[in-house]
């Protein structure tokens, strides 16, 4: 069981220090992921509906910020990042108990409008 627990450990350590590395610059999730984790899955509206659990919301704000660290395969590189950041704000300030913001992602997250710029 100990030696199972120390593999485990150096296991994890090994994936943060991946992760470490990575920050600021690699996005966690590509688009498509975020796509099906926060919008197909209905995640979004969970929260926006105040109706997620806190780790739910706390995912939530992760892929949005992944979202915002990748390059849409089109459109303006400032109204994606523009776009990308109000929704990082909301989802964060979701994630801290914020309820108005939660419900602001009802209509910052416009499916058609993105695409019809970005996809
Ligand atoms: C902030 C911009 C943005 C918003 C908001 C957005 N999308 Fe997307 N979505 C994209 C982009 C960009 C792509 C294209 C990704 C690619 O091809 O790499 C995409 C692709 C997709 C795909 C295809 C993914 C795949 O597997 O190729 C689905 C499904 C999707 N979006 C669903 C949704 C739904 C449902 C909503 C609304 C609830 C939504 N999106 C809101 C930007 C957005």
């Amino acid at each position: 069981m100990k030696l199972v627990a120390a593999g485990t450990m150096v296991l994890f350590s090994f994936v943060l220090l991946l992760g470490d590395n990575e920050a600021g610059e690699k996005a966690k999730f590509t688009i498509p992921q975020v796509m099906a984790k926060a919008h197909k899955s209905g995640l979004y509206k969970k929260v926006a509906a105040g109706e997620a659990s806190d780790a739910e919301k706390k995912t939530l704000a992760e892929l949005y910020t992944a979202l915002s660290k990748n390059e849409p395969p089109m459109g303006d590189a400032k109204a994606w990042k523009e776009k990308t950041t109000a929704l990082v704000k909301a989802a964060e300030a979701a994630a801290k108990g914020d309820d108005k913001a939660a419900a602001s992602l009802k209509k910052l997250v416009n499916c058609k409008a993105c695409h019809d710029a970005h996809k």
